[in-house]
């Protein structure tokens, strides 16, 4: 599939946001757009609401130190620097207004329902469409920045990915004809801008967020760091840990881990 470039000018025409966006670098080729978001944040406290695109990353990464992969042009992989006044234990609120954003830009611009799979998968029809990777800076015990990395497989072949954890699925291959990456991008970033003000108001986007979990009422099996809890998955609390209430009765609380469903 030919891919389609972004270009900055046109994203920034379309844009009507005040703050997430304004300040936008777009890069053919990066290691990692989270890296140099994270060396952005790190440089310049004023960069809050900045967005660092790349059509091609060298080094992507996603969640528990796995590798990112999309070839040139076939996603949209991205990353924001936000500055909330958030306690650091709810620093996931952010990330989880970019799941809703994604979630609602692809409904937008395609129709199509996409859901959010615990904690930070965007799937379709059980298919992983993209993955948020988030990373903090702090300031002594502060919360200094957040770093949310969005990769969404847009008008990706995804036999050219060869073998990954998750299965993957994409726009294109579901609609079967390319999706305009620049719509999605700045329906995205439109979106963004309210669900994040509300954070910043002191509002947990827990809400509208469990609405678009595919998780809850389901068997699963959370595995972190060689641990595993088998439960049904129950409830989310109001800053994104899962609440699994296993066999014995228990109720566990889960910050951080990977989600199988059990038949
Ligand atoms: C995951 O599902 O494991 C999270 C994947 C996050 C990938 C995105 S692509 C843009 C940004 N830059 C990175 O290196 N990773 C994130």
């Amino acid at each position: 599939m030919q891919p389609d470039r972004l270009v900055l000018d046109e994203i920034q025409r379309r844009l009507t946001t005040r703050r997430v966006g304004r300040r936008m670098e777009l890069y053919d080729e990066v290691d990692s757009t989270n890296t140099r978001a994270v060396l952005l944040a790190r440089q310049d406290p004023s960069a809050d609401g900045a967005v660092i695109i790349a059509e091609y990353q060298t080094q992507g990464r996603g969640r528990l130190g796995r590798q990112w992969l999309a070839p040139p042009g076939s996603s949209l992989l991205m990353s924001l620097i936000l500055r909330p006044r958030l306690l650091p234990s709810q620093a996931q609120r952010a990330t989880m207004t970019c799941a809703l954003a994604a979630v609602q830009a692809v409904a937008q611009v395609t129709s199509l329902q996409a859901s959010i799979k615990w904690p930070n998968d965007i799937v379709l029809a059980g298919r992983k469409l993209g993955g948020l990777l988030t990373e903090l800076g702090l300031r002594g015990p502060e919360l200094d920045y957040i770093v949310v990395g969005i990769g969404l497989n847009v008008n990706l072949d995804t036999t050219a990915l060869g073998e990954v954890t998750a299965p993957p699925t994409s726009l294109s291959s579901v609609l079967g004809r390319r999706v305009s990456r620049l719509d999605l991008l700045v329906t995205f970033l439109q979106a963004l801008e309210p669900l994040e003000d509300q954070v910043r108001q002191g509002v947990s986007p827990i809400g509208l967020w469990r609405e678009h979990l595919s998780t809850l009422g389901k068997p699963v099996q959370v595995t972190f760091e060689g641990d595993a809890i088998v439960g049904i998955a129950e409830d989310v609390d109001e800053d994104g840990a899962l609440l699994v209430r296993t066999s014995g009765g228990d109720l566990r609380t889960i910050l951080a881990g990977d989600v199988t469903l059990r038949r």
